[in-house]
């Protein structure tokens, strides 16, 4: 049987060889090449002869080539296979010097004349190109992604620049109506000129977290005391709360947390909040009080410190129906809501690597009424 295959053997190999559409290329323990395949004649672009007798490195560009010659001595030096026996990926050299990708297999044969080496060459150009295009085409998804939620981004705009809008009005008026009494008190004059300027900055930095959004571009994070941050909303939520005779009560952590994050943004999350707390008191005329709590705690989950923000309100709370949808924007119950809120709140708390979600007070405390949403996210600095 033996000594059949081998006649066999012995009179088509060549065949068989030139048949096989990967490049086999033989070499000797010096890696100069012996025997190559029509496959490897193809791909190189070199004839048979001119490759015969020539080492293998010629068929590799720099800084294969050292290293592959280094690949193959140090092989023979501790006879432990290095490439031998598994296949890597290099970048193969044409005889007209283009390079392109391979995949490089070497098997180590022993014969009668000695060892000598095996190599199976794949052409990855073409499965690299489709990975490229794959690749490319992921971007490009992703990027399509971020503009399908264009008309998202664009009431994103008008829904968070309207807090600011609000207050620049606000404080405008509030200017007009003392300079027209004449003779105003030029101190709360500046005082308000100076809110105007905040809050025309804020609507500014507002926008360019939708620009960073769009370009895809992270936040700009910096380390900040959360109580400062949170207790800046007394004056950032003054056109909502105040007219509405809503009192904010503060339980912040102490001491306060250092937090990694964008603190505009993390204030308009937290405003967010406050502006649906408020809606959802009014909704039941305050019959259950006019406080909303604004909670801070430090927590610890998975060896992650974690920051938790909770605006607790005492509505009505969420009903079953409502709260699978809350969170889809332009899900809304009110007459004049756009749904935005809660997707815009929950998209900044995840870019920060955290969540976002709520409970009826109930679950806690079955006389308590309303909701808390809450939010947490990992600290990222020191807690001092
Ligand atoms: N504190 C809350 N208590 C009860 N229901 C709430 C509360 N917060 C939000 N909801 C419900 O979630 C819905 C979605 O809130 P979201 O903030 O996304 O939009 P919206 O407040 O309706 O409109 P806007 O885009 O102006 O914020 C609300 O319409 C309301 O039904
Ligand atoms: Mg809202």
């Amino acid at each position: 049987m033996e000594s059949k295959r081998q006649k066999w053997l012995a009179g088509n190999a060549h065949v068989v060889l030139d048949a096989v559409v990967d490049a086999i290329i033989t070499m000797d323990t010096q890696g100069i090449v012996q025997i190559v395949n029509q496959a490897a004649v193809d791909l190189f672009g070199y004839q048979a002869h001119e490759l015969e007798g020539q080492p293998i490195t010629t068929l590799m560009p720099e800084p294969y080539r050292s290293q592959h010659m280094g690949y193959v001595d140090s092989y023979l030096a501790s006879a432990q296979a290095k490439i031998i026996g598994i296949g890597r990926e290099l970048v193969g050299q044409r005889k007209d010097e283009s390079t392109f990708p391979i995949y490089l297999a070497i098997n180590e044969v022993q014969s009668a004349e000695g060892v000598y080496f095996v190599g199976i060459i794949r052409d990855l150009s073409e499965h690299k190109a489709a990975q490229e295009m794959l690749l490319k085409q992921k971007d490009h998804l992703a990027q399509v992604g971020r503009l399908s939620t264009m008309g998202e981004m664009t009431a994103s705009i008008a829904h968070e620049i309207n807090q600011p809008l609000t207050a620049i009005s606000m404080y405008a008026q509030a200017c007009i109506r003392l300079i027209e009494k004449g003779t105003p008190n030029m101190n709360i004059v500046l005082e308000a000129v100076r809110k105007l300027n905040d809050q025309s900055l804020r609507a500014g930095a507002i926008i360019e977290r939708v620009q960073r959004f769009v370009q895809n571009v992270g936040g700009q994070r910096e380390l900040v005391d959360l109580n400062t941050v949170l207790l800046d909303l007394r004056y950032l939520a003054v056109g909502d709360a105040r007219l509405h005779g809503v009192e904010l009560v503060f339980d912040l952590a102490q001491p306060s947390p250092k937090l990694l994050c964008d603190p505009i943004q993390i204030q308009q999350v937290a405003l967010n909040l406050i502006r649906n707390a408020i809606d959802a008191m009014f909704e039941i005329d305050c019959k259950y009080g006019r406080a909303i709590k604004v909670v801070s705690s430090v927590s610890e989950k998975a060896n992650e410190k974690m920051v938790e923000v909770r605006v607790q309100d005492c509505g009505p709370g969420v009903d079953e129906d409502n709260a699978a949808k809350l969170f889809t924007a332009f899900h809304t119950t009110k007459r004049d809501g756009m749904g935005m809120g809660l997707s815009i709140c929950r998209s900044i708390v995840e870019e920060h690597g955290g969540e976002l979600n709520f409970c009826n007070n109930a679950e806690f405390d079955k006389n308590n009424h309303g909701a808390s949403f809450y939010f947490r996210i990992p600290l990222g600095g020191e807690y001092e």
